[in-house]
């Protein structure tokens, strides 16, 4: 009995952890991404001050922030994939890679960490 509840605990906790492998990148592969693509608008640090914001009417998030850390990693991914409506963020499905985005994605996660309490 108890060792069939082990095991069931075994079980979900690689499950989990094939899920979260499917969903990380290579940030040092998104580090090249997002200085490519990225850094115009978010900046250097991801601070959302990029050498490009001047003419934008709706500024570019800063990964710092509470609002962008609090969000899951795959809020971020679709925000990357299909853009932000009404912004001058495009998506970039049609640009990179799934892999890719997940890539850049975990670079943006080293340079700002998930935190769920802001
Ligand atoms: C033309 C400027 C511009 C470029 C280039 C750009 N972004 Fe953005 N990004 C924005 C703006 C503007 C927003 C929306 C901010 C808001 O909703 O307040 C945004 C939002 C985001 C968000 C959502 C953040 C959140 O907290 O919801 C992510 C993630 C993101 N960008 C990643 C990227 C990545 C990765 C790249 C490069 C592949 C990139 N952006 C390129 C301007 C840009």
């Amino acid at each position: 009995m108890y060792l069939r509840i082990g095991l069931s605990c075994v079980a979900i906790v690689l499950t989990g952890s094939v899920a979260l492998a499917q969903h990380f990148g290579n940030p040092k592969n998104g580090e090249t991404i997002y200085r490519q693509h990225c850094v115009g608008c978010h900046g250097i640090s991801g601070d959302g001050l990029g050498p490009d914001i001047k003419e934008l009417i709706v500024p570019p998030a800063n990964f710092h922030a509470a609002k962008s850390r609090t969000k899951t990693d795959m809020e971020l991914y679709l925000a990357v994939k299909q853009g932000v409506l009404f912004s001058p963020m495009h998506g970039w499905a049609d640009r990179l890679s799934s892999q890719e985005m997940w890539d850049v994605l975990s670079y943006i996660r080293m340079l700002a960490p998930f935190n769920p309490l802001g």
